[in-house]
């Protein structure tokens, strides 16, 4: 049984397994991921082959420190360094041109890399314990919801992984905001918490948000993001009616909104009040997940305001509601 909690023995533990090219799962204050030691391909094909990802799908590379981006780039260019001091540790993944120590395994053969430094305890004492960069996706199979507990790990990985670090359920709950800067202005290619606005605010300057619609950044798929279930956006005053239609036509519906919806029928599985946008963005995996185990056909999901982290939770159900 690979589930640990995050003690000293098991941090040193994690470290030993990914310094012998093996597999750990970590929280992280996003989602949990599925580390392998960077800069050895083959650890790190062993994270593809875990998750059944496509290999030119590039992963990004967690660091425990600012100081440790310089090896992994071409050149720490004055606006990254801006933005790790604002933003690191935190949901921000910077894409810039890679250094040559970045094997292609990890970067899907491109020219540039992603790299963040997470802000959870038991993801900076790996990295600090390991010292070295860890690549990492979400901790998924592909093509699920990306895991919110060591639980949703451990569901469908455990088999794979040397060890899973409990870190409890993840504060976030939706993957990091990803920039690219390798194009003038950087452009947001997946919202998440930290938002355009806050970055244009470091920055001093115009950055590229994205609106929804087909993935811009390599790799992210709309399946990726969805359960089996079904997902519908559906606005709130109209929810009450599509799901009688449905309860009446014999599929078992799932309700997600930010406030309590009345008049539901008997049998509808109720997923909230998911609440502001920040906690409907902490619960969203897992609501997909509970409606996926409690077999519902569709998820009727109101949306949150498209404010904050609302535009990302926004992305994420709208890319839930292409995927199938
Ligand atoms: O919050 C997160 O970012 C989580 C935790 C574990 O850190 N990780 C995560 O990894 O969501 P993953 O592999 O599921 O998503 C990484 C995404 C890729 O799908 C791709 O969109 C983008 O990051 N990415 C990675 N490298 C890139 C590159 N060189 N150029 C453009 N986009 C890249
Ligand atoms: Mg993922």
């Amino acid at each position: 049984m690979p589930l640990m909690e995050p003690d000293e023995a098991a941090i040193a533990a994690g470290a030993r397994a990914l310094a012998n090219g093996r597999l750990v799962a970590f929280p992280t204050e996003t989602v949990y991921g599925l580390g392998a030691h960077a800069l050895d391909s083959e650890a790190v094909a062993g994270i593809f082959a875990a998750k059944g990802r496509p290999t030119d799908h590039p992963l990004i590379c967690h660091v425990a420190s600012t100081d440790a981006l310089a090896p992994l780039v071409a050149e720490v260019t004055p606006t990254a360094q801006e933005l790790a001091d604002a933003f690191w540790p935190g949901p921000l993944t910077l894409v810039m041109p890679r250094s040559d120590a970045v094997p292609d395994a990890v970067t899907g053969g491109r020219d540039t890399v992603a790299v963040r430094v997470p802000a959870h305890p038991v993801a900076l004492a790996l990295l600090r314990a390991f010292g070295g960069p860890v690549a990492a996706p979400s901790a998924n199979r592909f093509g699920r919801p990306s895991p919110t507990s060591a639980s949703d790990v451990a569901d469908e990985l455990e088999d794979a992984v040397a060890v899973i670090l409990d870190g409890g359920p993840c504060e976030i709950g939706i993957e990091s905001t990803v920039l690219d800067l390798t194009c003038d202005p950087p452009q947001v290619l997946r919202p998440g918490r930290i938002s355009a606005e806050q970055v244009e605010q470091v920055l001093g300057g115009p950055v590229n948000a994205v609106a929804s619609g087909p993935a811009r950044a390599p790799g992210m798929l709309e399946s990726h993001y969805a359960p089996g279930a079904r997902v519908e956006v559906v606005a709130a005053d109209l929810v009450g009616a599509r799901a009688a239609a449905l309860d009446a036509s014999g599929v078992r519906v799932a309700v997600l909104a930010p406030d309590a919806v009345e008049g539901l029928p008997a049998a509808a599985l109720v997923l909230g009040p998911a609440g502001s946008p920040d906690h409907y963005a902490a619960r969203l995996y897992a609501a997909f997940r509970r409606a996926d185990a409690e077999g519902a056909g569709v998820i009727l999901a109101v949306p949150p305001p498209a404010a904050g982290i609302g535009v990302a939770v926004r992305d994420r159900l709208q890319r839930a509601s292409a995927g199938r």
